[in-house]
C-alpha cells in the first residue's frame, strides 16, 4: 500500500484554468477503492465549478466526474470490487441504508458527498490528494480528471469486463443524467410531444431517453446549428434554432404543437430557457425538467399562473436514477448502447477544459 505519483489536471482557484501536476495519491483507507482511471468524460458542471457556479465546492480541486476504470487497489472491508476490476464512478451513490436511500422515490444518499458537509473530503475529513504540499479536495467523490483517483466503495460500481470504458464512462454522468430525466423524473409517455433545451452530451441523452419512451415528437433546440445532425440522429424529429425567430420559443413551440408541449426539459443552466421550457409545455397537464445547473446566487421571476393552471416544474439530480441499477439496465443493454456511440458534444467545455496531456478526453462530432 504504497503513494502513487502521478499526474492530475488541479482547479487551485475559482477562474483559472486547469494546471497539470504532479500529485501524490495516498492509499485507499477502509472502505475505499484506489482507481486507475482509463477514461473521462467531460460534462459542462465541471465548467460551472471552475467558474466558481457550483455550491461548496472548496478549491484547489480535482474535477471531473465522468469516469471510468480499473481498480488498482482496495482498502480494509471492500467486498465489492478487487484490483483489476473494470468499474463506472458515481458521484451520486447510493449506500443503501440512510433515510433517503431507503425511499424508493429518492436517488439522493446523505452520506453523498453532495448532501454532506464540508464537501470535498472523504468520510474521515482528509483528502487523499496532494500537491506540493497542500491538500487538494475531491469533487462529488469522484474527481476523474487524474490518472488515479480514490473513491469511497459505493462510488465505483462494477461492470463487465468487456465493457468499453471510453464510451460507459459517460454512464457515470451524461448518459444517465439525461436518460433517467426523461425516464424516470418526467416519465414521459409513448405518443407524447417533448422538447428539449439544448443539445450538449446531456441533452442529447434526453433525446434518447425521450426516444426510448416512445415520444411520437421530439423538438430539439439549441442555438449551435452543428448540434442537429447528431441529435436527429439520437432521435429527434425536428430541430430548432432560437436565433431563426424573433418571438419567444415558447410561442413558436406553442405554433408548432398546438397547446405546447406535453413534456419540456432545459439542458443549458440558464434561468431564461428554464422560464421559456416552463411556459412550452401544456399550460394543464405539461411537465416541465430542470436539468441544467442553475447559475449560483440567480433567481428566477416568473408569473405564478403558468403553475395555477396545471403544469408540474420538477428538477433531477443525476436523472433521478438509483445509479446501481442504472448499470444494471445498462449491462442490460450494453450491445446497442455501445454501438449507438452515444454521443454529446462537449462544445465550449472541451476546449476550456481537456487536460491535453493527461488524459483522452470522450470526444464527439
Ligand atoms: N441535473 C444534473 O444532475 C446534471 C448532470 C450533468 C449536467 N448537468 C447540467 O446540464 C447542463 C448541460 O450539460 P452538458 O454537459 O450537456 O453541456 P454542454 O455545454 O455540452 O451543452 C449545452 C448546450 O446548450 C446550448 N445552448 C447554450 N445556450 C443556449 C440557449 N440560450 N438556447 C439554446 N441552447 C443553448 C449549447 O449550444 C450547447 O449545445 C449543464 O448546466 C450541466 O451543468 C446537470
Ligand atoms: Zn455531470
Ligand atoms: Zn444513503
Amino acid at each position: 500500500e504504497t503513494v502513487i505519483r502521478c499526474r492530475a489536471a488541479v482547479a487551485w482557484a475559482v477562474g483559472k484554468s486547469l494546471s497539470v501536476e504532479e500529485i501524490e495519491v495516498a492509499p485507499p483507507k477502509a472502505h475505499e477503492v484506489r482507481v486507475k482511471i482509463v477514461a473521462t468524460g467531460i460534462c459542462h458542471t465541471d465548467e460551472h465549478v471552475l467558474e466558481g457556479n457550483f455550491p461548496e465546492v472548496e478549491f484547489p480541486v480535482i474535477v471531473g466526474h465522468e469516469g471510468a476504470g480499473i481498480v488498482e487497489s482496495i482498502g480494509e472491508g471492500v467486498t465489492s470490487v478487487k484490483p483489476g476490476d473494470k468499474v463506472i464512478l458515481f458521484g451520486l451513490p447510493q449506500c443503501g441504508e440512510c433515510s433517503f436511500c431507503l425511499n424508493p422515490d429518492s436517488n439522493y444518499c446523505l452520506k453523498s458527498h453532495i448532501s454532506s458537509s464540508p464537501t470535498g473530503l472523504m468520510a474521515d475529513g482528509t483528502t487523499r490528494f496532494t500537491c506540493k504540499g497542500k491538500a487538494i479536495h475531491h469533487f462529488v467523490g469522484t474527481s476523474t480528471f487524474i490518472e488515479y483517483t480514490v473513491v469511497h466503495e459505493t462510488a465505483a460500481a462494477k461492470i463487465d469486463s468487456a465493457a468499453p470504458l471510453e464510451k460507459v464512462c459517460l454512464i457515470g454522468c451524461g448518459f444517465s443524467t439525461g436518460y433517467g430525466a426523461a425516464l424516470q423524473t418526467a416519465k414521459v409517455k409513448a405518443g407524447s410531444t417533448c422538447a428539449v433545451f439544448g443539445l450538449g452530451g446531456v441533452g442529447l441523452s434526453v433525446v434518447m431517453g425521450c426516444k426510448a419512451a416512445g415520444a411520437s415528437r421530439i423538438i430539439a433546440i439549441d442555438i449551435n446549428k452543428d448540434k442537429f445532425a447528431k441529435a436527429k440522429e439520437m432521435g429527434a424529429t425536428e430541430c430548432i434554432n432560437p436565433k431563426d425567430f424573433k418571438k419567444p420559443i415558447h410561442e413558436v413551440l406553442t405554433e408548432m404543437t398546438g397547446e405546447g408541449v406535453d413534456y419540456s426539459f432545459e439542458v443549458i443552466g440558464r434561468t431564461e430557457t428554464m422560464t421559456e421550457a416552463l411556459a412550452s409545455c401544456h399550460y394543464n397537464y405539461g411537465v416541465s425538467v430542470i436539468v441544467g445547473v442553475p447559475p449560483a446566487a440567480q433567481k428566477i421571476s416568473f408569473d405564478p399562473m403558468l403553475l395555477f393552471s396545471g403544469r408540474t416544474w420538477k428538477g433531477s439530480v443525476f436523472g433521478g436514477e438509483d445509479f446501481f441499477s442504472s448499470v444494471f439496465i445498462l449491462n442490460f443493454l450494453s450491445s446497442s448502447f455501445c454501438s449507438l456511440a452515444l454521443v454529446p458534444s462537449l462544445g465550449t467545455t472541451e476546449k476550456n477544459l481537456a487536460p491535453s496531456s493527461l488524459l483522452p478526453p470522450i470526444r464527439y462530432l
